[in-house]
């Protein structure tokens, strides 16, 4: 089903954001023919463009950043005749006023009444005084038509994610507000859904009986780049933990949804969360990890160290990478670990999740028959390989009875001659059609922050940790193995095609 006319206010609309996802998204939807017949996009921000020097900006953002690569000129040119600037103050009442303009001509032409949404890819500093004015504006309350896009980081901590959602829902109605969180539009993460719910294979074994421990893993190798800014606010726990990994989280471990509406499955993800262990000081101490990069070698160059990167404080203790052990505390999951880390500057670019399974009861094969045995483990490889591999025991062709553990791979590659949509097609997408299932509801966001509180109160407050304690282009602190080691685990990890380390 195509989306109704709908026209997007771009908040930032001469940011990062805009440029490297956003208008990128919004032409492959375009492209694959699932924009609306009537849409426009504004971009509104401070510096003085004309419509044209706008969309050349964009052109620009497009061709370096979009999968589909350089943009086709007649494709472009269809493209960029919905796009408009408009110079715009956020503070400034006039400058509503001229989007409510832009609005009404629209509606004065299009077959039906548009969709409006308000994207906020700005600073979370203007979230308020933008939500203040869009209140002023005539269809706001309008549930039907009108719609707020709120980017991460949805507060700083659980009083300010509170204060945020208290205003927004002054304002709008929850089925008004999509809290983006960019992992949930990624393919093998949805994937997930289906790979749980629409197989029979599955289900019976996914719970404390069958699976000793649950991993995710989501490591990057790049550092904090040119945001050191936001990130010395932020940190690994913050930036990766409380969204990301725990939405993941929330997918592998929540009951299964009654159907697929977004509330049910919303309402099954929250559950997750409301389950999960509380952090004491001792949970603290033995269940979580973090640590800061120092200067390294990646692939033969020299970079630099946290503490040493643009805008970050000489003396940072802000954390680069975190580790924690979680449990969830219900019938299906009691006992059952979830190991999490994240880090940056880790040897490789990776997101996966491990669940892996109990030993056999008993073992009936020789000793010298296993010696590579290792218990079933299912991986699901979300990036940069999208797969889904069951690891089982084989007997290796020969003469003697030697076990090998082989895997059963589905890979997207390999599967699939289709191209993925790139995560903020798929989310764009779904906020034009009002599908709010891939979206973080405001009581998971306030569970969430709830959850990590105590672990970055106790980490703020004990600054004397000996940072950096891991070398770029290595798998993080050793503390982190030490994590997982103590209860006779290891971290997973997928060996590096040759094909990605070259990208
Ligand atoms: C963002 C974080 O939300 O996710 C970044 O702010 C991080 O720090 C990024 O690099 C990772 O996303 P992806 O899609 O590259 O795994």
């Amino acid at each position: 089903i195509k989306p109704k006319p709908t026209v997007f206010m771009i908040f930032g609309g001469t940011g990062d954001l805009a440029e490297r996802k956003l208008i990128p998204a919004l032409y492959n939807l375009f492209l694959a023919e699932y924009m609306p017949k009537e849409f426009k996009i504004v971009g509104l921000g401070r510096t003085a463009y004309q419509d044209d020097s706008f969309r050349e900006v964009l052109l620009e953002g497009v061709n370096k950043h979009s999968r589909s690569g350089k943009a086709e000129k007649d494709k472009w040119a269809e493209f960029a005749e919905h796009i408009s600037y408009l110079k715009a103050d956020v503070h400034n009442e006039k400058d509503y006023e001229k989007m409510e303009k832009i609005i009404e001509t629209c509606d004065a032409s299009w077959s039906e009444p548009s969709v409006i949404i308000h994207y906020l890819a700005v600073t979370p500093q203007f979230f308020p005084i933008i939500a203040k004015n869009l209140a002023k504006m005539k269809l706001a309350n309008d549930i039907n038509r009108t719609r707020i896009v709120v980017e991460k980081p949805f507060g700083h901590d659980l009083e300010s994610a509170k204060e945020l959602n208290h205003l927004l829902k002054n304002i709008f109605h929850e089925s008004q507000i999509y809290r983006i969180d960019h992992y949930l539009g990624k393919e093998t993460v949805q994937n997930m859904l289906a790979f749980r719910f629409a197989n029979a294979l599955f289900e019976p074994i996914w719970n404390r009986n069958y699976i000793e421990h649950v991993q995710i893993s989501v490591t990057e190798d790049i550092g904090v780049e040119d945001r050191g800014g936001y990130y010395n606010t932020s940190g690994a726990l913050r930036d990766m933990v409380q969204n990301h990994i725990l939405q993941v989280l929330c997918l592998v471990a929540m009951e299964p949804p009654v159907n697929f509406d977004a509330e049910e499955i919303r309402n099954r993800k929250v559950d997750v969360l409301r389950a999960m262990r509380k952090f004491g000081s001792e949970e603290i101490r033995h269940n979580t990890v973090r640590g800061q990069y120092s200067e390294g070698w990646v692939e033969g160059e020299k970079v630099v160290g946290y503490r040493e990167e643009k805008d970050v404080d000489p003396d940072s203790n802000t954390e680069t990478f975190a580790a924690l052990k979680f449990f969830i505390d219900n019938w299906r999951w009691q006992n059952v670990p979830f190991y999490v880390r994240t880090g940056k500057r880790i040897h490789q670019k990776s997101s996966i999740i491990s669940i892996q399974f109990k030993d056999v009861p008993h073992l009936i094969f020789p000793s010298k028959s296993t010696e590579s045995w290792q218990q079933n483990r299912l991986i699901i490889s979300i990036q940069p390989e999208m797969s889904i591999r069951l690891q089982v025991q084989a007997k290796r062709p020969g003469l003697d009875m030697i076990l090998n553990p082989v895997d059963m791979v589905f890979n997207y590659d390999g599967t699939y001659s289709t191209d993925t949509p790139e995560a903020y097609e798929t989310l764009l997408l779904d906020a034009m059609k009002g599908d709010q299932t891939l979206f973080m509801r405001g009581d998971q966001v306030e569970t969430a922050w709830e959850l990590l509180m105590p672990v970055l109160e106790s980490w703020e407050s004990k600054k004397s940790i000996s940072f950096p304690n891991y070398s770029a282009d290595s798998w993080g602190p050793e503390t982190a193995e030490a994590l997982i080691a103590k209860d006779g685990f290891h971290w997973f990890t997928l060996p590096i095609k040759k094909s990605e380390k070259e990208k």
